[in-house]
């Protein structure tokens, strides 16, 4: 970073058009994607929702349309943005590959618009995480490996000596997510729109699992680590709190992340062994994230005053805050004991989205207030009092959401289907337990409501500050998106 800024004056000619497209699709998306998450919030308030146009308004059919999209596309598109601006700035050199770059931002979107148009349809593979069919998976494969190129092409070029860590976990997270994608696809198709998984029963379970709970660690959590390390410091003005403590946490993240997968099959038909071992293992987990997060923080030692004038610097710091925390949920979660009573209830949900909400989401819109200003030549944002409006609406609605599915899990599903009575039959039935989560799901529904209201503030901002734009400010040329 240090010598990021060293060479400011004599940078080289930066791809910023394919940034600039990545982070304005990522707000797009992020709006579509949590919209649906409010829709299917309410269909879960308001049952009568899902025939608006059956079946594709199911909830059956939008649920896996709200999580790829959010996750790929949202989550997706901030991590193509980030990657390849901090490759480039940390590297000091333009991005490797020529059209592969273009190729990227195309054939990802390409990829978003046919999950959008195959899940309502009902065409999937049933693989959580993993629905959309063949044709679509061959099509990922393809543009990750132009995307592997593209970054790994550049960290080859590059005209500084070492490899600052941001770029580490990035790397991580291709090579992770390339593997994983592979393995978990692996599938038998019989017509262009089904296929059967190549794996069978405990064994498909524990292949899909082993993906489901990586795609958690290298998706949602590497890549933005990766974003994690090179914002804070910038944003806070400060250098990161200690290289070697973010060098011991990357390689113990990715060391233990890939043992812990089992702990989504307690009390399965998986040997007993390994789902102890999943446990064991996240229980280790616990202290890596944690470092992570600690030393995320501490970067901001003696910049903390910050906080009070910069929401940017905010939501990058709650965004800390909210890993920690659901990294501390998670090891709890996966003890078997504690399972017992997590699992299938909408505990899980809150865990999910103290995860997605509070940190995926929370670490992406803060880095997008970071970017967009420097991606048109301004100073800062058209509206630094909306980023602080946008703000607030995110941090309530995900405490909104993650405490009532905390009730909904914990005091209502969990508690109220293991009472039982003198008599050993249970003291409430599933109904009851239905019923009584109403309040919960209405709760959720609003809590979502205000982080999507915040959203379309920042799509706002940003459209005004693209309006806005100074181009005698931009640095350098730069070759256009084809
Ligand atoms: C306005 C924001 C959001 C709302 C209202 C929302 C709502 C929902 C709802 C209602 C479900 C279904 C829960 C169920 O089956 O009982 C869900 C599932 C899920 N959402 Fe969201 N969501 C939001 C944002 C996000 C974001 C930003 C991410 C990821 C970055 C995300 C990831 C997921 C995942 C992974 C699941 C599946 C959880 C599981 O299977 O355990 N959501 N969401
Ligand atoms: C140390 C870190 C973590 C551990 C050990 C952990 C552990 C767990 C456990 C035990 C479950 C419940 C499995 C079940 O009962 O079915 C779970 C579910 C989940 N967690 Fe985590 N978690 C961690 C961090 C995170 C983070 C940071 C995120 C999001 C960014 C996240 C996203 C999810 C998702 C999406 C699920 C639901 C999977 C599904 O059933 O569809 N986790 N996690």
């Amino acid at each position: 970073m240090s010598s990021d800024l060293a060479h400011a004056s004599s940078q080289p000619a930066y791809d910023y058009t394919v940034v600039r497209a990545f982070t304005l699709a990522t707000i797009f998306w992020g709006i579509v994607g949590m919209g649906l998450g409010v829709f299917i919030a309410a269909e879960l308030v308001w049952p009568g929702l899902n025939d608006i146009l059956q079946p594709y308004s199911h909830f059956g059919r939008l649920r896996p349309l709200h999580t790829n999209t959010v996750i790929f596309a949202f989550g997706g598109c901030a991590l193509f943005a980030s990657s390849y601006f901090i490759v480039q700035r940390t590297c000091q050199a333009p991005l490797f590959g020529g059209w592969l770059v273009p190729f990227t931002f195309w054939g990802w979107q390409a990829i978003i618009v046919a999950a959008a148009i195959t899940l309502p349809l009902g065409y999937t593979s049933a693989k959580e995480y993993a629905e959309l069919e063949w044709p679509i998976d061959i099509a990922i494969t393809l543009v990750w490996v132009a995307y592997s190129v593209v970054f790994f092409g550049t960290i080859v070029k590059r005209t500084t000596s070492h490899i600052y860590v941001a770029n580490w976990f990035f790397g991580a997270f291709i090579i992770t997510v390339a593997a994983l994608h592979v393995v978990n696809s692996a599938a038998i198709p019989v017509t262009w729109f089904k296929s059967y998984s190549a794996y069978a029963g405990a064994m498909d379970a524990m292949v899909q699992w082993w993906y489901g709970h990586n795609a958690v660690g290298f998706f949602l959590t590497a890549g933005f680590l990766g974003m994690m390390y090179y914002f804070v410091p910038k944003q806070a003005g400060r250098p990161v709190y200690s290289y070697q403590l973010s060098i011991v946490h990357f390689w113990a993240l990715i060391s233990i992340y890939v043992w812990a997968g089992s702990h989504h099959l307690h009390y399965s038909a998986l040997p007993d062994w390994a789902q102890s071992l999943g446990m064991v293992m996240s229980l280790i987990l616990l202290a890596p994230s944690w470092g992570g997060m600690i030393n995320g923080l501490l970067t901001l030692s003696g910049a903390w005053h910050k906080l009070k004038t910069d929401p940017t610097l905010r939501f990058l710091v709650v965004s800390l805050s909210f890993y920690g925390m659901s990294t501390f949920e998670g090891p709890m979660m996966a003890i078997k004991t504690v399972n017992a009573l997590s699992h299938n209830t909408d505990w899980t949900i809150g865990h999910v989205h103290s995860g997605a909400l509070g940190w995926v989401a929370m670490i992406s819109i803060g880095a997008v207030y970071h970017l967009l200003p420097v991606l048109t030549g301004r100073k800062e944002m058209w509206s630094v009092p909306l980023i602080n409006v946008h703000f607030w609406l995110a941090t309530i609605g995900t405490v909104l959401y993650i405490c009532a599915m905390w009730v909904n899990g914990i005091f209502i599903q969990g508690l109220m289907w293991r009472a039982s009575n003198a008599d050993g039959s249970l003291t409430y039935s599933f109904v009851d337990s239905v019923e009584a989560s109403h309040l919960g799901y209405l709760v959720r529904f609003i809590g979502g409501a205000f982080f999507v209201t915040g959203m379309l503030i920042m799509a706002y901002n940003a459209w005004r500050t693209v309006q806005a734009e100074d181009k005698s400010a931009l640095p350098n040329a730069q070759p256009q998106l084809a």
